[in-house]
C-alpha cells in the first residue's frame, strides 16, 4: 500500500520541481547551473536532456563533420573504418554489403556502405543509387545500436542517379579477396568513379580463405578476415605482402590502417560453408541482414503499384498472396546439364504455389488465393501463360516505372512486393529468390518453397 502511495506522489513532485524550474529559470540547462540551482533541479533537467541526447549510434559521432571534398578529412583519428565495393546485380550487392557490415561488427570498425552501383543488369547511364534510399538506415541502427555509415556521409558525392566525379579524387590501399587463380582485383570503376578514388590492391592472405587448398574458390573467411584488420594487435605486419596492382594513376599504397577496404565481399562465409546465405541460420543474415528494413519511400512506392495490380482501392487492405519470382534470362543458359533446358515451366511453380496454399492454411488458418508473379522474361506467351492461371503482376511496361523512377526501380519495386507476401515460391540459385524468401519466412511467418532447374511440372 505504501509503495502504490508514494509512486504518484513522486512523480507529481517530478512534474512540480520541471515546472518551477521552467518558471523560474526559463532556460533550462544553461541557466541553472550559472545561478547555483538546488540539485534536484539538476537532477530532473538530466533525466529531460536524456531524452534529446544524441544516441551512440548516431552517424555524427563518428565523423569529424559534414562530409567533406576528401573522405580523409572526415575520419576521426580515434575510430577504425571498414569499406568495400559492389559489383553485379542488386541482390549480390545487398549480399556483399551485409557480410561488410557484419566484419566491421566483429573487426570494431565502423561500417562504410557503398551505393548500388550499375554493374551486370542495370545500365552505367542509371547511375549510382544511395543504400539509404532503399533500406531504412535510421531504423537499422536503432536496431543494431552501433553507427553505421554510408560514403555520401564523408564524402562529397553526385546526388542519386548522377554519374558526375566528386571534385578530388583520392588514393587508397585495399585489400583484394579475388582467388588466387585469378590475376587481378575486382575494379568496379563506376564505383571508384562516383567515389573518385584511385586504388592499389593487396591480396588477403591464403590463411584467409575458407577453402585454402583450392586456388579457384571465391570465398573468403569473415573471422580471420576480421583478425587480420583488427585495429588492435592485427595478424597482419605492415609492408609484409607484396602489392598485387598498382592503381590507374600508378600509384602502389599497402592496405590503409584506418580505412580498411576489400575489393569484393560477396564471396564470403562466416566459416561453416561457402554459399552460407543459403542457410537459413546463415550468422549474417540473421544479425545484420533481417534487420535491414526497407524505407518508407519504396514501401509507400510499392504499396501503390500492389493496389493497382490487385484493383484494390487506395482506402482498402491488400489482400494476403503469395509471390512468385520466375527468373529466367541467363538462367537458361546456366545449369548442370542443358540438354533439356534449364528452365523450369510455369507448370512446376503452380505446383508450388498449391503446396504453400496448403502451407499457409496449416499454419495461418487462412485461404490464400492471390499471386503475384514478377519475371525477367521478356516473351508474351510466357505472360499470357501467368494470365490463363489467374495470377497478377506489376506491368512495368504500363506504369512506366523505368521513365518515372530510373532503371533500379523496376527490381526493387518486385523485390518489395514480394517481401509483403505470406508465401512465396522461387527460383533456386537465385539471390534475389533466395532474399525475398529469407523475408516472408523472417518477417512474415509466412511459408517459401524453391523450384529447381530440372522440374517439369
Ligand atoms: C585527434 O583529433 C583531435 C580533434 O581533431 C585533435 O585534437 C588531436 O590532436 C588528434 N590526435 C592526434 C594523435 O592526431
Ligand atoms: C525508418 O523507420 C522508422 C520507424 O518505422 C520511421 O519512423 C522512419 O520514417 C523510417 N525512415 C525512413 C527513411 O524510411
Amino acid at each position: 500500500m505504501v509503495i502504490r502511495r508514494n509512486v504518484p506522489l513522486a512523480l507529481v513532485l517530478v512534474v512540480l520541481v520541471v515546472t518551477l524550474c521552467l518558471l523560474f529559470y526559463g532556460h533550462i540547462t544553461t541557466r541553472i547551473v550559472s545561478q547555483g540551482a538546488t540539485d534536484s533541479c539538476q537532477v530532473q533537467t538530466d533525466i529531460v536532456a536524456s531524452h534529446t541526447a544524441k544516441k551512440p549510434w548516431e552517424s555524427s559521432n563518428v565523423v569529424v563533420g559534414p562530409r567533406k571534398q576528401r573522405y580523409e578529412d572526415n575520419l576521426r583519428n580515434d575510430t577504425y573504418y571498414v569499406t568495400a565495393w559492389v559489383d553485379s546485380g542488386f541482390s549480390n550487392q545487398f549480399i556483399g554489403s551485409v557480410n561488410m557490415i557484419y566484419l566491421g561488427t566483429v573487426s570494431d570498425r565502423v561500417p562504410i556502405i557503398s551505393p548500388f552501383t550499375p554493374g551486370y543488369h542495370v545500365s552505367r547511364s542509371a547511375g549510382p543509387l544511395p543504400f539509404g534510399d532503399v533500406f531504412n538506415m535510421s531504423e537499422f541502427r536503432r536496431t543494431l545500436r552501433t553507427p553505421i555509415l554510408e560514403w555520401s556521409e564523408i564524402k562529397a558525392l553526385a546526388p542519386r542517379l548522377s554519374t558526375q566525379r566528386p571534385a578530388v579524387v583520392e588514393q587508397l590501399g585495399c585489400w583484394s579477396t579475388r582467388s588466387r587463380n585469378q590475376q587481378n582485383p575486382t575494379r568496379p570503376e563506376n564505383l571508384m568513379n562516383h567515389l573518385g578514388l584511385d586504388v592499389s590492391y593487396t591480396r588477403v592472405p591464403h590463411w584467409t580463405r575458407y577453402n585454402q587448398g583450392d586456388l579457384s574458390d571465391p570465398h573468403v573467411a569473415l573471422l580471420p578476415l576480421a583478425e587480420l584488420i583488427f585495429p588492435v594487435d592485427p595478424n597482419d605486419k605492415p609492408g609484409s605482402d607484396p602489392i598485387m596492382a598498382a592503381s590507374p594513376l600508378g600509384a602502389k599504397l599497402g592496405p590503409d590502417t584506418r580505412m580498411a577496404c576489400l575489393d569484393n565481399l560477396y564471396f564470403a562465409t562466416v566459416g561453416t560453408k561457402s554459399f552460407e546465405w543459403e542457410k537459413p541460420w546463415s550468422p549474417v543474415w540473421r544479425k545484420i541482414g533481417r534487420h535491414l528494413q526497407f524505407s518508407d519511400r519504396v514501401l509507400r512506392l510499392t504499396k501503390g503499384y500492389l493496389r493497382r495490380a490487385f484493383s484494390v482501392s487506395s482506402t482498402d487492405q491488400l489482400p494476403p498472396f503469395i509471390s512468385v519470382h520466375v527468373r529466367r534470362g541467363d538462367f537458361a543458359k546456366t545449369c548442370p546439364d542443358v540438354t533439356f533446358g534449364c528452365l523450369p515451366p510455369l507448370a512446376a511453380y503452380a505446383r508450388h504455389v498449391k503446396e504453400v496454399q496448403k502451407a499457409i492454411f496449416f499454419k495461418h488458418n487462412i485461404k490464400v488465393s492471390e499471386v503475384l508473379v514478377a519475371s525477367d522474361e521478356l516473351d508474351p506467351a510466357f505472360w499470357n501463360q501467368v494470365k490463363a492461371e489467374g495470377w497478377k503482376y506489376i506491368d512495368h511496361g504500363a506504369e512506366q516505372t523505368f521513365d518515372e523512377y530510373g532503371e533500379w526501380h523496376g527490381p526493387i519495386v518486385d523485390i518489395v512486393a514480394q517481401s509483403f507476401g505470406i508465401g512465396f515460391v522461387g527460383t533456386k540459385r537465385s539471390t534475389v529468390s533466395l532474399l525475398s524468401a529469407r523475408r516472408v519466412q523472417d518477417w512474415n511467418q509466412g511459408v517459401a518453397r524453391m523450384v529447381d532447374w530440372n522440374e517439369r511440372g
